[in-house]
């Protein structure tokens, strides 16, 4: 498959040094304070959600998370990512298909016993209702190389890192606009690619369900490290 449009254009590539002025206001530390202990709270009421309504979810709210993740940091800013928005109850259907035909093989015995054992407090099975109910799915690609017109690989750096903050950041401005999700990670994800017609440069890197959560939710009991294990200050 050729290369659209989009993945041949990379800001970096042959470009010289250019800088421009950056001079944001300096916020007063009270405020600093104020909204650090605000996004803490607002943060730490973020859960993974694996059963959802299927009601639907204002588009424009989603399509602004993804262009917040799109806002992340990346190795030598080449921004190696693409976000497929599915919202076609067929292409859903085949994704949860495929996903649950992988996860049957991983739940069977593919995943080996310490690491089901990880799992098993999450309560999660091969059985993906999500993948269906929820009204929207973004799916994260990877891309581990940029393809120039005609045709030459160049290497992407710290593909994954990159990635991995944008998600990141994709799942926060989720969260804060009041929508929950789930990173899916069915593994092996090779199906993606093809169920969604992505170039050969591309990978899948999560699956993830946006939508409110059913009513009856429930979560996993899980307790989180608190910031003393976490933080080592020097
Ligand atoms: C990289 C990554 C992969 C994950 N893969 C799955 C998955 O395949 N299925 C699933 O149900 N949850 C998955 N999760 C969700 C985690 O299980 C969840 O974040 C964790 O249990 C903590 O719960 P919380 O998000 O509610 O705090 C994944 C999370 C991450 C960050």
């Amino acid at each position: 498959m050729s290369p659209t449009t989009e993945q041949q254009w990379t800001p970096t590539h042959g470009e010289p040094y250019r800088p421009v002025p950056y001079r944001p206001a300096r916020m007063p530390a009270a405020e600093s304070l104020a909204r650090a202990a605000a996004l803490r709270e607002t943060m730490g009421q973020r859960r993974t959600v694996r059963q959802f309504s299927p009601d639907p979810v204002p588009e424009q709210a989603v399509r602004d998370a993804v262009a917040c993740a799109a806002t992340a940091p990346s190795g030598a800013h080449q921004q190696p990512w693409t976000f497929v928005l599915v919202r076609d109850p067929e292409i859903r259907r085949r994704i949860r298909e495929a996903a649950e035909h992988e996860e049957r093989v991983s739940y069977d015995g593919r995943l080996g016993e310490e690491w089901l054992a990880a799992l098993r407090p999450l309560g999660t099975d091969a059985v993906k209702s999500h993948l269906t109910d929820a009204p929207a799915l973004i799916v994260v690609f990877q891309q581990r190389y940029w393809l120039a017109e005609d045709g030459t690989k160049h290497k992407h750096y710290y593909v994954d890192e990159s990635v991995g903050i944008a998600v990141g950041m994709l799942l926060s401005a989720l969260h804060q606009s009041g929508l929950a999700a789930l990173v899916h990670t069915p593994s092996p994800m090779r199906f993606l690619r093809e169920v969604l017609g992505r170039p050969v440069n591309e990978k899948a890197f999560a699956v993830i369900p946006v939508g409110y959560p059913a009513e009856g939710c429930e979560v996993p009991d899980l307790v989180r490290k608190s910031l003393e294990q976490v933080l080592v200050e020097l």
